[in-house]
């Protein structure tokens, strides 16, 4: 194992841990952790335009015979491959009586009404009126002009990936107890890595935080960190995190194994549950690429990427939105620290 000397990892994609620290013996970071830096990126980040776009699922569930239906701020929304295979959405609710058009078919590209047979295509129906939807070949956006109430933008801010052609991709969707911020704060808060997720990270060091006065060309945070792949087996990569809109956070590799590749975390509002406490879903995509030679899609069991892959996946989340709703739960009740 050769060592690069300026960053003291190693350069060769797997690296045995010499000395492995125990988990209560590394250094605390929360000096570093300052609520006002995180608070100040999360505020940069809201104030971001989305032109209204959300987050509604994955490319994959986006289906010809029935609808992928969500509620986005309340809004009851429906999705699905209309003719030639757009995405075509709208209201959730059948125009004639309001059946649930979540239930409803696709047929032939046109979403047939369960209850008495009214066909919608697409365009607006008799008081159906569509909503603009996007496919980004892993996401599926919709845009509610009437819930963002932001100026519209024709096309949602997406953010940076691999070629589609030497990457894999895989999305998480999970549902939470709290406002998107939360899920952005999370996110924005890297430090948080090594101490709360031990399983998946270590060897955590924060090497750059914007000031609270950052702007756009300085806002982004660099984290070297270790991906833990089995024993003291670990896969040491750079990343950056930036939040392109008021509900994403991407962290991007930027240097080690699978650089290039991104996690995108996207927070989309869901409508409150029946206690009257918001609800959010956590639609995480990991696109992960390698420059490795012989690196194909179809090697899905590309054992560096893994470790990657299943970082945006199962126990992470469920930690990660413990952590906003724990955050919404102390900032509804007034007692939130920061
Ligand atoms: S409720 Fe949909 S056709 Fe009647
Ligand atoms: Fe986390």
């Amino acid at each position: 194992m050769t060592t690069d000397p300026s960053t003291g990892r190693g350069r060769l994609p797997l690296s045995l841990r010499r000395r492995p620290v125990p988990w209560d013996r590394q250094r605390p970071t929360w000096r570093e952790a300052k609520p006002a830096v995180i608070a100040a990126a999360l505020k940069r980040a809201r104030a971001r335009p989305s032109g209204n776009w959300y987050v509604v699922g994955a490319s994959l569930q986006l289906r010809d015979d029935r609808p992928l239906a969500r509620t986005v701020a309340g809004q009851e929304v429906v999705v699905w491959r209309g003719g030639g295979g757009r995405p075509v959405a709208g209201p959730g609710g059948c125009p004639h009586l309001g059946a649930p058009l979540r239930d409803s078919p696709v047929r032939c590209g046109t979403l047939v009404c369960h209850w008495h047979g009214l066909a919608l295509d697409g365009t607006s129906f008799a008081g159906w009126e569509p909503f603009p939807a996007y496919d980004d070949g892993v996401l599926v956006w919709v845009r509610l002009d009437e819930a963002g109430g932001e100026p519209p933008l024709d096309a949602p801010v997406v953010p940076r990936r691999p070629a589609p052609g030497r990457a894999l991709s895989a999305v998480y969707v999970g549902v939470g107890t709290c406002e998107p911020e939360d899920v952005v704060a999370n996110r924005l808060d890297p430090w948080h890595g090594a101490w709360y997720h031990p399983y998946s990270f270590v060897d955590l060091t924060v090497t750059g935080s914007p000031a609270v006065s950052a702007t756009d060309t300085d806002d982004g945070f660099t984290v070297d960190v270790s991906f833990k792949v089995a024993g003291r087996l670990v896969v040491p990569v750079r990343a950056v995190f930036t939040a392109p809109g008021p509900r994403t956070v991407v962290m991007r590799i930027t240097e080690g194994e699978g650089e290039g590749s991104v996690v995108e975390t996207h927070a989309t509002p869901l409508g409150p549950d029946d206690r009257g406490r918001p609800r959010t879903a956590v639609v995480e995509a990991v696109v992960a690429a390698s420059g490795r030679r012989g690196f194909s899609v179809a090697r899905r069991a590309a054992p560096l990427l893994r470790p990657l892959v299943r970082a945006a996946a199962g126990r992470l989340w469920r930690d990660d939105l413990a952590y906003a709703e724990r955050r919404w739960h102390l900032r509804s009740t007034g007692r939130f620290p920061g």
